[in-house]
């Protein structure tokens, strides 16, 4: 599914102090790319790819998601078209505790996890934890719980998957061993790819590296 961003500007209003985090962005990614964002920290990097991924709402701009003008729905149209079409992967896991491996994967289709546990084993064979299915997330480790954030992310076959520094807090190797098989996925065939990291090794993999810079897209 291509993406396509008009004019994007994002600023936070505080009492008197005005922000602006994403001055006029504009750019396509074609269905299929695979795409890298980096830049220094706080220069809008994550506001940026939770708006491309509906999560929040730009101040003005157009989002188009395989032609579609999202913004114009309202909140529940957002989930729905996040629900069929996208995969986010965090920072941050947020796995919950409470609940088994399998079950985190299942969350986000739980209304129809009977017919979705099949898919769910493949998707965790996948990633090298199908024997861990029925542990809880504290039984794991850092990245061993961002591998099943990473199977989670496809458990609703996403035509898009965002992933913001999802090997931030694991340590160098086993982050780029995340993200590569992010990039290299066999998960899923065709999906676009949108990802925020630091990580210099991964670029060649990229269809394109854009780099941004106090909330502009920077071309030098
Ligand atoms: N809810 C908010 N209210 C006010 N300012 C915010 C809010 N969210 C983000 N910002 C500001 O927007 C700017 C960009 O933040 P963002 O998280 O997008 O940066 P980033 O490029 O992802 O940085 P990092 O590499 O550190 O993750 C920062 O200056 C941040 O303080
Ligand atoms: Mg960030």
């Amino acid at each position: 599914m291509d993406i396509k961003v008009e004019s994007l500007t994002k600023n936070y209003k505080k009492e008197k102090l005005d922000i602006e985090v994403l001055k006029d962005i504009s750019f396509t990614i074609a269905s299929g790319q695979k795409i890298i964002f980096n830049g220094p920290s706080g220069a809008g990097k994550s506001t940026l790819i939770h708006i491309l991924g509906l999560m929040e709402r730009p101040t003005s701009g157009k989002v188009y998601i395989g032609n579609i003008d999202c913004f114009i729905g309202d909140d529940k149209y957002l989930c729905d078209m996040r629900k069929k079409n996208i995969g986010f992967i965090f920072q941050f896991h947020y796995l919950m505790p409470d609940f088994t491996v399998l079950e985190n994967i299942l969350l986000p289709v739980w209304s129809e996890k009977n017919i979705k546990f099949k898919q769910a084993q493949d998707i965790l064979t996948k990633v090298g934890l199908l024997h861990r299915q029925d542990h809880f997330p504290n039984m794991l480790s850092g990245g061993e719980q961002q591998r099943v954030a990473f199977a989670r992310a496809f458990i609703n076959n996403p035509k898009i998957i965002f992933a913001d520094e999802p090997t931030g807090n694991l340590d160098k190797d086993t982050g780029l061993i995340i993200e590569s098989l992010l990039f290299e996925s066999s998960l899923q065939t065709g999906v676009t790819i949108v990802l925020v990291t630091h990580d210099e090794k991964l670029n060649s993999k990229a269809d394109r590296v854009i780099k941004i810079v106090n909330g502009e897209i920077c071309t030098i």
